[in-house]
């Protein structure tokens, strides 16, 4: 018995030691929330939810999921970075410890928001950041505790691809008045910055992980080099058209490999074909519906939306988000490096973070865009070298490297895939407070 009471003191104490040495809460959650609509566009009508932090001392984090279609409020918020997880548990690594945390489910159809017709859906990222626009002036409007708050701008997957988008445009509005606020930054997560220089690197990393054989990356090869003729000719339908042939090639030559964790193989209902089904529906199917797995859209549709009490009785969580996808198919493999450029040289703050595992945006990719930036810093940026930091988990075990020079950094997240908080939570918790300045 007396080993036993040892034993398990030296386990409280390495707990205790590890919440001390990370800073993670283990007290429940106890926080301010609020909700609201607003309609951005006639018949267009957005939903965000927002977690205050204990202070207004910390910052205003935004957080965009990708899809598009996938829901901030739903799966970032559950699954990944809220301050309870899918079995409405407290979350050790919830950001609203370190931050107000504010969800905003766009495009316009994705999770809670919706549109009364059927052309009030975006179908270019012109339209979801004029949308988002509307959005945040009503925010900080209606919130005005919160324009002297740093506001930074977090994103995920083709949330990126939005951010970008979105953040040119608050810079616009803030220097024109319209918008009051503070923004602080822009944080792009495994992002769809250059659709073709990820499909590109798909064969060579997938090689080199002994995930591809000789003949499987001569195939992966000519897959991506088709879209990246249809690239070229800025025929971007057809680019998506071949994106989706390319993952399918991709699919059958490593035997279903996840797209979102190397490490991990595809589930069946993501790889079965179904007969006569469309690339838009396909690709839909693909990297729409991993957003919307049964248990969440169970939590979403039943206690989550009774707690909220305004979602309209003919609005379902999920229930356009495949429409929101498909509306946006002609511009989904255009790339907005040309933002992220216009944005540094705006002197905005843009952070670049990539998973290790992450396939559909893998880190090699994002190394092909940022060397190709015209960025007046990329030459100082590419001769610094990059510093290791500690897993916080795990003092002494690397979890990331990073590297900043002025207004630009580039986080490398080790063992973590596409969505990077469920991943590896700790590390991703630092990272945050990295780039909002906490430590
Ligand atoms: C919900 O019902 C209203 C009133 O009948 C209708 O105008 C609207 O289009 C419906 N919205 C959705 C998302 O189905
Ligand atoms: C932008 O980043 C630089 C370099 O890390 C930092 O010194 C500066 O405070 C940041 N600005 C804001 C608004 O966070």
């Amino acid at each position: 018995a007396a080993t036993m009471d040892r034993t398990a003191a030296c386990s409280l104490w390495i707990i205790l030691a590890l919440v001390a040495h990370t800073g993670l809460s283990s007290s429940p959650p106890t926080g301010k929330e609020a909700w609201s609509y607003v309609e951005v566009r006639n018949g267009a009508h957005m939903f965000w939810w927002l977690y205050y932090a204990d202070s207004l001392d910390l910052p205003l984090v935004m957080w965009l999921q990708g899809g598009p279609g996938g829901s901030g409020s739903g799966f970032g918020n559950f699954g990944e970075i809220g301050p309870l997880d899918g079995d409405l548990k407290p979350r050790k690594t919830s950001w609203v410890q370190a931050a107000s945390v504010l969800f905003v489910d766009n495009p316009v159809g994705t999770g809670f928001s919706y549109t009364d017709r059927p052309d009030g859906y975006a179908t270019d990222v012109a339209t979801v950041a004029s949308d988002m626009l509307v959005l945040l002036q009503h925010f900080f409007t209606g919130r005005a505790e919160f324009q002297s708050v740093p506001f930074y701008i977090f994103s995920e997957s083709y949330g990126g691809k939005m951010a970008a988008a979105i953040s040119l445009e608050l810079t616009k509005a803030i220097a024109q008045g319209t918008v009051k606020c503070n923004f602080a930054g822009v944080a792009l997560g495994d992002s769809w910055i250059s659709p073709l220089d990820s499909v590109m690197t798909w064969g060579p990393y997938l090689y080199t992980t002994s995930l591809l054989d000789d003949h499987g990356l001569e195939e992966v090869s000519s897959a991506a080099e088709a879209v990246k003729q249809a690239v070229e000719q800025q025929q971007f339908q057809k680019a998506t058209e071949l994106w989706s042939v390319a993952e399918t090639v991709v699919e059958q030559n490593t035997n279903g490999v996840n797209f979102y964790n190397i490490l991990t193989q595809e589930p069946d209902e993501r790889r079965a074909s179904v007969a006569g089904e469309d690339f838009v529906s396909l690709q839909a199917r693909r990297h729409v519906r991993p957003l919307h797995e049964q248990s969440l859209s169970e939590l979403m549709n039943g206690p989550i939306r009774k707690k909220l009490g305004l979602i309209p009785r003919n609005v379902t969580w999920g229930g356009q988000a495949e429409d929101v996808f498909s509306n946006m198919a002609g511009d989904f493999m255009r790339p907005v490096v040309d933002v992220v450029d216009q944005l540094l040289t705006a002197g905005v703050n843009v952070t670049v973070y990539n998973g290790q595992l992450d396939l559909i945006v893998d880190t090699m990719g994002q190394e092909l865009w940022v060397k190709r930036l015209k960025w007046e810093g990329l030459a100082g940026f590419n001769e610094m070298r990059w510093t290791p930091l500690d897993d916080p988990m795990f003092p002494g075990v690397t979890g990331a490297f990073c590297k900043t020079y002025k207004n630009f950094a580039f986080y490398w997240i080790l063992r973590a895939g596409h969505m990077i908080p469920s991943d590896q939570g700790p590390m991703a918790l630092q990272m945050m407070r990295m780039i909002t300045h906490q430590v």
